[in-house]
C-alpha cells in the first residue's frame, strides 16, 4: 500500500486526477469507480477543471457507484445518484447512462444488488476505484463486522455513521436512512487500482488502523492491505495517528 501525505486536500485532487488523466489517455473506455460524501468532491472539481479544458474526457468512459440509501425519493438532492450527477457527471461529458449506481428504491433489493455485480462484471470490472473512509473504518458502507468476502448487498448504517452524515440532511440524524445498498468488501478489491482519500483529524485513527492495524473486519478498511495496488492519499491531519 503506498501512502502519499500532501498539505490539502486541493494537493491530493492533483494527483488523483492525475492517475484518472493518465488512465484515460491509455484506455479511453475506463471503468471508474465513484465515491460520494466529502472526500472526493475537490478530485470532482479537479476533472471538471480538466475535462472544461481538454486535458481529459469521459467520452467513452463508464462508471460505477459504490454505494446508494435505501428508500430516498428519486428527486432527494441526497440520493447519491443525484449527487455524482451534481457533483461529477454533468460536470464533465461522461454520458449519462454510463453511470450506475445500486438501485436503492427497487421491489426486489437483493435481486437489485445480484443485477448491480453481474453489470460490473460485464463492464470487465472497474479499473480505478476513487473511496473515501468513514470514522469507524468503513469504505463505502462496508460497516464494522462487515464479511471481507462480502459482495452488493442491504446493509444497515450504524449510528456512528447516520451522525457523521446528517450534516447531509440539514443536521438532522432521522432524516439520514437507516438502510443503503453498497458494494461489498470483496467487490471493491476487485477493482484494479484502489485510491483512497481522507482529510481532517477525525479520520486520523481511521486511517491508522487502515495503514499500521491488523486487518479485521472490526475495521473493514484494512482489508485494503491485500490489495496489490493501493494508493492512500492523505493530509497532514488524516495522517497524524501514523507511527
Ligand atoms: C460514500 C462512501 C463512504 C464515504 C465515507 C466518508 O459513497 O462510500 O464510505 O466515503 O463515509 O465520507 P466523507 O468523505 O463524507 O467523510
Amino acid at each position: 500500500m503506498e501512502v502519499v501525505i500532501q498539505p490539502s486536500a486541493e494537493a491530493i485532487a492533483v494527483l488523483v486526477a492525475d492517475a484518472i488523466e493518465r488512465l484515460l489517455a491509455a484506455k479511453p473506455d475506463a471503468v471508474l469507480g465513484l465515491a460520494t460524501g466529502s472526500s472526493p468532491l475537490a478530485v470532482y472539481d479537479e476533472l471538471a477543471r480538466r475535462c472544461a479544458a481538454g486535458r481529459v474526457s469521459f467520452a467513452r468512459a463508464r462508471a460505477f457507484m459504490l454505494d446508494e440509501y435505501v428508500g430516498l425519493p428519486a428527486d432527494h438532492p441526497e440520493r447519491y445518484r443525484n449527487v455524482i450527477d451534481r457533483e461529477f457527471a454533468s460536470r464533465v461529458d461522461i454520458p449519462p447512462d454510463a453511470v450506475q449506481g445500486p438501485d436503492g428504491n427497487a421491489e426486489d433489493l437483493p435481486a437489485a444488488c445480484a443485477a448491480y455485480e453481474a453489470a460490473i462484471a460485464d463492464a470487465g470490472g472497474v479499473d480505478l476505484q476513487l473511496l473515501g473512509i468513514g470514522t469507524d473504518g468503513h469504505i463505502a458502507f462496508n460497516e464494522p463486522g462487515s464479511s471481507l468476502a462480502s459482495r452488493t448487498r442491504l446493509k444497515t448504517l450504524t449510528a456512528q455513521t447516520r451522525a457523521d452524515n446528517a450534516r447531509f440532511f440539514g443536521g438532522d440524524v432521522g432524516l439520514v436512512p437507516r438502510h443503503c445498498l453498497t458494494q461489498g468488501l470483496a467487490t471493491i478489491m476487485s477493482a484494479r487500482h484502489l485510491v483512497l482519500v481522507a482529510t481532517g483529524r477525525a479520520k486520523a485513527e481511521a486511517v491508522h488502523q487502515l495503514v499500521e492495524g491488523t486487518v479485521s473486519a472490526r475495521w473493514p478498511a484494512t482489508i485494503m492491505q491485500h490489495h496489490p495496488h493501493a494508493t492512500v492519499l492523505l493530509d497532514d491531519a488524516a495522517a497524524s495517528g501514523l507511527q
